[in-house]
């Protein structure tokens, strides 16, 4: 199976408003990462550990789930998706180096696929900096730094479901294992 490109649409972040009651979008996802990394005193009441990620829960708009992260020099997610939920998040400080598919898997009954040489996207979000993202989005978040920590505050909508985990070589995903919310919390 091999996977292209698929068109991803704009999405405005400044008409975040939505009104009360409301499953919170992408956009007031985006909001509440960008204020909370605003947020100096709560930033740095993160504990940092040098000997692997940290992270707190806040509560996030709506209903949605939301974590303060830090990230020691050298650590990353692996290559993941959110399933249908949709989500944001932002550097806090430090950076964060994001590499993702710009393409639609197939949600179910495959195990690997290849990839076609187009989808690969890279962006590097320095603290202020970050993303939203729409239902499916795959992708792996790294602090590529030698001697530096990145925090980072991340907000999903519905709450996680499940993440399904990848492997990656060259061109070719491999779905490995799927987690559900008692592997994280
Ligand atoms: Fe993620």
């Amino acid at each position: 199976m091999s996977v292209s490109p698929s068109a991803t649409s704009p999405i405005s972040l400044v008409s975040s408003v939505s009104s009360a009651g409301s499953a919170p979008t992408q956009a007031d996802l985006y909001d509440f990462a960008r204020r909370t990394v605003a947020d100096t005193e709560l930033i740095h009441s993160l504990p940092l550990d040098p000997e692997g990620r940290t992270w707190v829960r806040l509560h996030g708009p709506g209903g949605s789930e939301a974590w303060l992260i830090g990230w020691p020099p050298g650590t990353g997610t692996g290559w993941h998706d959110h399933a249908d939920s949709v989500g944001a998040f932002l550097t806090a400080s430090g950076e964060l180096k994001e590499n993702s598919l710009a393409a639609r898997l197939p949600t179910d009954g495959w195990k690997t696929l290849e990839l076609t040489e187009d989808v690969d996207r890279v962006r590097r979000l320095r603290a202020g900096q970050g993303r939203a993202f729409g239902r499916h989005h795959v992708h792996e978040v790294l602090n590529e730094s030698p001697d530096r920590h990145a925090i980072s505050v991340h907000a999903y909508y519905p709450p996680l479901p499940q993440i399904r985990r990848y492997s990656r070589s060259g061109p070719v995903l491999c779905l490995e294992q799927v987690e559900r919310p008692e592997d994280w919390q």
